[in-house]
C-alpha cells in the first residue's frame, strides 16, 4: 500500500473523521474478502465510499472491466485518485445519499453493490435512501456487499425487515486495520410487484421470458 494513500486518509479522516470512517485504507485481505463472491457475471457493479480504491483494485483484479463500474465517493480528494487510477471507470463525487438522483451504470441493472461507506456513523433515514435506492437499480439476485469495524452487522434488523432485505455474515478479517466483518444484504424474498417496482425492465423481460 501507498505510503501516500495512508497520507490521503489521514488528511481525510482529521478533517472529518465520522465521514470518513477510518484512519487509513483497507488491506489486501479485507478486499479479497468482500470480493470473493463477485464474478464478471456480476458487471456492472457500483462501489460506494470507494476511498483510494483498494476494493475497486480487487475487482478489476477479478476481471471487471472498468467501463463496468461506477465509482461514488464524496470526497473529492479521493474522487480524483480514482478518475487516475481507473480511466474507464465513471466516478462520481457526490453524497451516497443522493443515489437516487444519479445515473449508475446507463441504467442497466447491477449485479452488486460494494460499500465502504461508514453506516453506523450515518443517520438512519440516510441510510434508508441508499438501500433503497441501491436494490431499486439492482437485479433481483443482485447482492450488496458491507464491511464494518462494529460488532453487530450494519443494517438494523428493523429496517433490514422493513426493507424486504436478508443479511448475512461473509466472514470476518483480523489482518486489517482494524478487524472488520463482511456482510453481504439481498432481498429476502423478491416478489414479482417488489421487483417490477424496483427494476421495470428486468422484470418485462422476465414476463416475455426472455
Ligand atoms: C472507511 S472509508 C473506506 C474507503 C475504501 N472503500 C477502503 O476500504 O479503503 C469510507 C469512505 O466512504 C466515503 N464516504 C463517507 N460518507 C460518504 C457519503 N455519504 N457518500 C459518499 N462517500 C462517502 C469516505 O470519503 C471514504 O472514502
Amino acid at each position: 500500500m501507498a505510503l501516500a494513500d495512508w497520507w490521503l486518509f489521514l488528511q481525510a479522516w482529521s478533517d472529518k473523521p465520522r465521514r470518513v470512517g477510518a484512519i487509513a485504507p483497507s488491506g489486501p485481505a479485507l478486499a479479497n474478502l468482500i470480493v470473493s463472491r463477485i464474478g464478471v457475471a456480476d458487471a456492472p457493479i457500483l462501489e460506494l465510499g470507494a476511498g483510494t480504491g483498494v476494493f475497486t483494485q480487487a475487482l478489476v483484479d477479478k476481471g471487471i472491466a472498468p467501463r463496468d463500474l461506477t465509482l461514488v465517493e464524496c470526497d473529492e480528494r479521493f474522487a480524483r485518485v480514482l478518475r487516475e487510477r481507473f480511466p474507464g471507470a465513471l466516478v462520481v463525487t457526490t453524497d451516497a445519499g443522493q443515489l437516487g438522483n444519479i445515473a449508475v451504470a446507463g441504467g442497466r441493472p447491477l449485479g452488486a453493490v460494494v460499500s465502504g461507506l461508514p453506516l453506523l456513523t450515518m443517520p438512519a433515514h440516510q441510510v434508508n435512501a441508499i438501500l433503497r435506492a441501491a436494490f431499486r437499480r439492482m437485479r433481483p439476485d443482485g447482492a450488496f456487499y458491507q464491511f464494518t469495524y462494529g460488532l453487530r452487522s450494519p443494517v438494523p434488523r428493523r429496517l433490514a425487515d422493513r426493507l424486504g432485505l436478508r443479511v448475512t455474515r461473509v466472514g470476518k478479517v483480523h489482518l486489517n486495520l482494524p478487524p472488520a466483518t463482511v456482510y453481504r444484504i439481498t432481498q429476502a424474498a423478491p416478489t414479482a410487484a417488489r421487483i417490477a417496482e424496483r427494476t421495470p425492465a428486468v422484470f418485462e423481460a422476465l414476463a416475455e421470458g426472455d
